[in-house]
């Protein structure tokens, strides 16, 4: 329950009573009351009683129209068109949840008391590789959206699925042991840290070694045996590797500011012994079958191009498990273990079919009951200017820490230009600030399902619709705050009468707990952009409307700082949600 009810959510009770009094028969029926420029809200969903109830439409809405009437809240009702309902509200009801908000350390938003265990799986970087920009974007998908569900009430416990098991250490390994001191000579440390540039090329050469050399392809195939056994030196390189990983995936999240911590770190390795058992189990109940030596699942609608059925493979024919079979040892460990109701992963689209099956196995299995939902939260591709997917110009990926280094020099230039008497410390800070949370900005502001061009230019703009735009909203709030004179608090003085800019940005203050609930229902964090796009908006039209400083009275100006404070606040929490951060000045 919200502890300030929202004008639209008591219109919406209000408009519910009324229809239940004229039509009883009608009375679950939705009015579609959405926010207007003719008047403040319209409601759109009376009309469509009109067939069922065999009255006029007009007639419809004039009967719901009497049983609203006007009061404290509503100022005045109109029927309009073919059958719309015009709302106007007052202008005390607009300041009476101005001042609770402020005064309210979440704005006014409550949280849920019987919400639920989600498990959300994001980031999941590989050991020995670098980070490409796919994990980039399902890092700041699942940062955000374990922000968001958080402020909900969700108890939400996060998973950086690494992939840290498999085939390719074997080879690694055994690079290792054969060059134990060739990887270290001449360590150029470079800025994505001396770890990642050691195992990068410690990647290269080991594949290389591997395609050419068959007798070292053989040592190394026994070497994965010896670390599916616990071969005590086997198992100690390969813990190394996987230190030395870490440090380098600390360094991203550090930069980019996001919540994952090392215990949220519980990659492939961790469900290993559990494989034989999901098999057996899936094996001894029938949902999978042996199939040319291969342990599989079947479904019905999933086939190949030549229209045989595609399986998911739970164990090969030579024993080995893959990465669904982890999953699926996984969603066991969630569900029974963890007590999720909620699974989401956070992760490339083209991942969806592999989901699908994973998820549809897990179920006739038993072991994702109906109460539990698992959602695959797919995202598209980070392109370059060429509309392709983003590569360097020697066709590799491009390395995390070198785009993030892009966005913030970028920022530099912008925040020096705007302040060049900054102290350096300062100007780093800022930059950082402005370039990390433009990046995240570009990223979650666009529809997730959807791909994006990486324009570090475009996205420190001052004036587009960037985060830097937010940023900069959130300072000229700050400065106006500063600049207000002594005595002069931040009050919404009750009796006034607003003009069109200050209920305009009002109402629109009143929609943030709307707005965070729709993004914890759809797991779309572009909605919150969107939102907090259109609040620095309407503040720019009421600061170039209503002079703040220069009011025509105390009350006024008392009124306006609470705006401008209300503003503030709402613009920071909203940021913060989205993992944005928000400089006093800029
Ligand atoms: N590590 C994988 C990759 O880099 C993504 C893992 C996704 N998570 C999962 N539970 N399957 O592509």
């Amino acid at each position: 329950m919200p502890t300030v009810l929202s004008i639209a959510d008591v219109l919406r009770e209000r408009f519910a009573q009324a229809i239940s009094t004229a039509f009883p028969d009608a009375a679950d029926s939705d009015p579609q009351l959405r926010r207007s420029d003719r008047a403040d809200f319209q409601a759109n969903g009376i009309m469509g009683l009109a067939k069922p109830l065999r009255v006029n439409p007009r007639e419809v809405a004039a009967r719901v129209l009497e049983n609203l009437g006007v009061d404290q809240v509503i100022a005045n009702l109109e029927v309009s068109g073919p059958g719309f309902i015009n709302v106007t509200v007052t202008d005390a009801a607009i300041l009476e949840r101005l001042a609770a908000r402020a005064a309210d350390a979440r704005l006014g938003v409550g949280s849920n008391a019987e919400a639920g265990v989600t498990v959300i799986d994001y980031s999941q970087p590989n050991i020995a590789k670098e980070m490409h920009v796919g994990h980039l974007r399902s890092t700041i998908i699942g940062d955000a959206l374990v922000r968001a569900l958080e402020f909900t009430g969700e108890k939400v416990i996060r998973r950086n699925h690494l992939g840290d098991w498999g085939t390719q250490f074997g080879m690694l390994i055994q690079y290792l042991v054969e060059h134990p001191a060739e990887l270290d000579e001449g360590t150029e440390p470079d800025d994505s840290g001396p770890s990642m540039s050691r195992l990068n090329r410690l990647y290269k050469a080991s594949r290389a070694k591997f395609d050419s050399d068959a007798d070292f392809a053989d040592r190394a195939r026994r070497r994965v045996v010896e670390l599916q056994a616990g071969h005590a030196e086997t198992v100690a390189s390969w813990q190394g590797m996987v230190d030395e990983s870490k440090v380098y995936f600390e360094a991203v999240y550090a930069r980019l500011g996001v919540l994952l911590e090392d215990a949220d770190a519980v990659g492939e390795s961790y469900y290993n012994p559990m494989l034989a058992d999901v098999c057996a189990d899936l094996e001894a109940s029938g949902v999978a079958v042996r199939s040319d030596g291969a342990l599989c699942v079947f479904f019905e609608d999933i086939k190949g191009p030549n229209g045989e059925p595609t399986p998911l493979i739970v164990q090969k024919s030579d024993g080995g498990y893959g990465y669904a079979t982890t999953d699926l040892a996984a969603i066991r460990d969630r569900v029974g273990m963890l007590g999720a109701n909620q699974l989401l992963y956070v992760v490339d689209s083209r991942q969806a079919l592999h989901f699908q099956m994973v998820f549809e196995t897990a179920r006739r299995a038993g072991w994702l009951p109906d109460n539990v939902r698992a959602l695959h939260l797919g995202f598209g591709t980070v392109l370059g200017k060429d509309g392709k997917p983003f590569k360097t110009r020697s066709g590799e990926t491009v390395r995390l820490m070198d785009l993030l280094d892009e966005a913030v020099d970028r920022a530099r230039t912008v925040v020096a230009e705007k302040s060049p008497q900054l102290a350096t410390e300062e100007l780093e800070d800022r930059a950082r600030q402005v370039g990390i949370g433009a990046v995240k900005y570009a990223d979650l502001s666009t529809s997730r399902t959807r791909d994006y061009i990486f324009d570090a230019d475009r996205m420190v703009s001052l004036n587009g619709d960037t985060g830097t735009y937010l940023q900069y909203a959130y300072a000229r709030i700050q400065s106006i705050l500063r600049k207000a004179p002594e005595g002069v608090t931040p009050t919404a003085h009750q009796d006034l009468a607003l003009e069109t800019a200050e209920r305009g940005l009002g109402l629109l203050l009143d929609e943030f707990g709307a707005t965070i609930d729709l993004v914890a229902e759809t797991f779309e964090p572009h909605r919150l952009c969107a939102y907090l796009h259109s609040l620095a908006a309407a503040y720019t039209t009421f600061y170039e409307h209503c002079p703040v400083l220069k009011a025509p009275s105390r009350e006024v100006l008392e009124t306006r700082l609470l705006l401008c404070q209300l503003t503030g606040q709402t613009l920071r929490q909203g940021m913060d949600l989205l993992g944005i951060g928000t400089p006093e000045r800029l």
